[in-house]
């Protein structure tokens, strides 16, 4: 059976920097959101020109446009095993659709690490945060910087800062998570697929906390 993890918590909490350590460790794709709305932008896509709207405002993507976005995705051959869902679902009808698709393709969610920390965490990562404009590697000023300044370790592209990333914003990012997305945390632990992991720690106890709960849960 395909093996799908949520990884649901506030922006900047460090999803997209554990969802890129479980999937390259699990084999899983890693699927994000943000970043694929981030790659249509760069694409001057007509669905990145939408979200861009959205996304600069702090405010959510409509469900429609981002529901479709992400079954397509979730469609592709490298998710036939599963994949970790990074920033999807963000809203109770994007949980409900994420549970419809993947009835189709006989799976359903696995399990829903929910990784949480305090507000000032939250702004000091995110307003910290550089990532690379190639494959999205993610880097913080003060607590995981890049080798060699403004050039990403791995592929040796640029390193920007995110648009959304300013601390006005970031506050609005978070209260649109305080009111959609954390009706979420109850309707998974609901469903017994809850895993709550304290964000505040470091990057590595994070990861193995992270691994601890999903060997019992997967
Ligand atoms: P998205 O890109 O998903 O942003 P987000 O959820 O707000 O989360 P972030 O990416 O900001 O944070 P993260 O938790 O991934 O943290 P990271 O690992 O980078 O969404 C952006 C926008 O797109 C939304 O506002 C919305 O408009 C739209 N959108 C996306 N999905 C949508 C959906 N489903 N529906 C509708 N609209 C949608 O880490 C942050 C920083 O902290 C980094 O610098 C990192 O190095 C550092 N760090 C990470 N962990 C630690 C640690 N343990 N200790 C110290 N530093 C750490
Ligand atoms: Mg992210």
């Amino acid at each position: 059976m395909a093996t799908y993890i949520v990884l649901l918590g506030p922006p900047g909490v460090g999803k997209g920097t554990q969802a890129k350590i479980l999937s390259e460790t699990k084999k899983l794709a890693h699927i994000s959101s943000g970043d694929l709305f981030r790659e249509n932008l760069k694409n001057q896509t007509e669905l990145g020109k939408t979200a861009k709207s959205f996304m600069d405002k702090g405010e959510l993507v409509p469900d429609d446009v981002t529901i479709a976005m992400i079954k397509d995705r979730l469609s592709r051959p490298d998710c036939a095993t599963g994949a970790i869902l990074d920033g999807f679902p963000r809203t109770p009808a994007q949980a409900d659709a994420l549970e419809a698709m993947l009835k189709e393709f006989k799976g359903s969610v696995s399990a829903v690490p929910f990784i949480s920390a305090a507000e000032n965490i939250l702004i000091e990562r995110a307003s910290g945060r550089w990532t690379c404009k190639a494959q999205g590697h993610i880097y913080h000023e003060k607590f995981s910087p890049p080798k060699q300044a403004g050039v990403c370790d791995f592929d040796g592209s640029e390193i920007y800062q995110r648009d959304d990333d300013k601390v006005e914003t970031v506050a609005k990012r978070i209260r649109v998570y305080l009111e959609q997305t954390m009706p979420l945390v109850d309707h998974y632990r609901k469903a017994g697929k809850l895993i709550e992991i304290d964000g505040s720690q470091s990057v590595e106890q994070v990861t193995k906390a992270l691994f601890d709960a999903l060997v019992q849960q997967t």
